[in-house]
């Protein structure tokens, strides 16, 4: 940091150190960039990263897919990142108060309730499926590695009301325990407790996988770009990946960000998340691809399977690997880390909004999330049994809400948020508040993105992902 940074730092801090007491004592705070930076990692690091980015790699170009992924992430991920991240600090608002603070345009202010319910309809399904993970953990803690490795094990499970229901509920209270206790001593804790183990499980057991016979051939499919693969598809389902991996446009990081020290340095932090999340996507991939090409030969419809190579596929895989039942459990404990930190940042952004919307206190606010939660959840656990004929245009349940957050809501609210840096907080807002603790030396192409970049990305984005669900054209 260069002394004129540090300068206006220290001015700043002068200036504004009793206001800064007042908002630090009545809002909560990370204690540290750590804090800020594990808690944040463990909501970008969740199942996108550990079963959806494999596949996606795997069905679009291996390696072609993996390089577009990283130089999207890093430009592209990152802009909107600390964008977000900005305006929370500034405001020290979550999404729907930072909205209402900078802008009086019913438009705008519209787009930030848009944003403040996608994570209301995000937490019900993924703790659905969270208790999947869950359910798996446990089968591998108490029975051998060919228990959960049944052709019908996956379908009898989530085809049964009362089991499907009981993990879910188990998942979903896991979640409201850790946000009961409060942003340090609950998602603060919890991050810096998983989060390191999680990297660990993720390294021992990659290395296990790429040291499997046959499993060489496997890396080299993930590594090797297949331009034959490559299509203007691969960049739209790079980009859509990128946006659900890192947790963009859902207010998530507004909410963070408003928890943020006004010392720590935004862009140092969102670029060791984005390298995080990156990593332990690419050591996914490295620990099912390899394993699925050394068992299954790396057949292409088992490897672009989409949800039963979490649950049927890799179980197949533990069934006949030495030590697998060892390895079913790190790697069940190991998803299990990341829905959990992913499925407390979704609750964190829609208690502190309730919280500052509605005036209500912690436990109360955890109280109505929690009622939201089973009723919701429970339409997407209920769907694959009880529920199975009902579907939402020709959705089950849990696919629809995917659907409806991640393809339609998700890139409006992050062009509304491309809407209010264009034309209310202008460039300067955020690039002052990201200059009060580094250089922003990127600050030109920050402009560029923002500006161009992004808001024809999204369009292309969201009319492609509904074009596709529709049936009108297959990605
Ligand atoms: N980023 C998470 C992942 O990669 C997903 C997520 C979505 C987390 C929404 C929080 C909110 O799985």
């Amino acid at each position: 940091m260069s002394k004129e940074t540090y300068d206006d730092q220290n001015l700043f801090e002068a200036e504004s150190g009793m206001q800064e007491q007042a908002n630090q004592a009545t809002r909560a705070n990370f204690s540290s960039r750590l804090g800020f930076v594990l808690a944040t990692a463990g909501s970008a690091v969740g199942l996108g990263n550990i079963w959806r980015f494999p596949y996606l790699a795997a069905s679009y170009g291996g390696g072609a897919f993996v390089v577009v992924y990283i130089i999207l992430a890093v430009t592209f991920g990152y802009t909107v990142m600390i964008s977000e991240t900005a305006i929370g600090r500034y405001t020290r608002k979550s999404v729907i108060g930072a909205y209402n603070s900078l802008t009086n345009s019913k438009f705008l202010r519209a787009g930030s309730w848009i944003t403040a319910f996608i994570p209301l309809l995000i937490l019900p399904y993924y703790s659905v499926i969270g208790g999947w993970v869950c359910k798996y953990f446990v089968d591998y803690l108490i029975h051998p590695a060919s228990h959960a490795a049944g052709d019908t094990y996956f379908s009898d499970f989530i085809g049964t009301a009362a089991s499907s229901e009981l993990w879910f509920l188990v998942f979903a209270v896991l979640t409201i325990i850790i946000i009961l206790g409060g942003v340090q001593s609950g998602v603060e804790r919890a991050s810096k407790f998983m989060m390191p183990l999680l990297i660990i499980i993720a390294i021992i057991l990659a290395i296990y996988a790429v040291t499997r016979p046959g499993a060489m051939e496997g890396v080299k499919y993930l590594f090797i770009p297949h331009l034959e693969d490559f299509s203007i598809m691969t960049v739209v389902a790079a980009m859509g990946q990128m946006f659900y991996s890192l947790s963009l446009a859902m207010g998530i990081l507004f909410t963070y960000g408003s928890y943020m020290k006004k010392n720590v340095n935004i862009e140092k932090a969102s670029y060791q998340v984005v390298a995080m999340d990156s990593s332990v996507a690419l050591l996914a991939a490295i620990i099912i691809i390899p394993s699925v090409f050394a068992f299954y030969g790396g057949e292409p419809e088992v490897l672009s399977a989409g949800p039963s190579l979490m649950f049927i596929t890799i179980p197949k895989v533990f069934a006949s690997m030495g030590l697998g039942r060892l390895a079913g459990a790190a790697f069940f404990l190991l998803v299990l880390f990341a829905a959990l930190t992913s499925s407390i940042s979704l609750a964190e952004t829609c208690i502190s909004t309730f919280e500052d919307e509605l005036h209500w206190n912690r436990r109360r606010a955890s109280v109505l999330l929690f009622a939201i939660m089973i009723g919701l959840g429970s339409l997407s656990s209920l769907g694959y049994n009880v529920l199975g004929n009902v579907t939402v245009m020709g959705l089950a349940f849990l696919d629809f809400f995917d659907f409806l957050t991640n393809s339609v809501m998700m890139p409006i609210a992050a062009l509304f948020c491309c809407i209010l840096i264009i034309k209310v907080t202008g460039f300067k807002l955020i690039s002052d508040e990201i200059k009060l603790s580094s250089n922003f030396r990127t600050e030109n192409v920050y402009r560029i993105v923002i500006k161009y970049i992004a808001p024809i990305f999204l369009v292309v984005i969201l009319v492609s992902s509904v074009l596709n669900t529709l049936g009108i054209i297959t990605m």
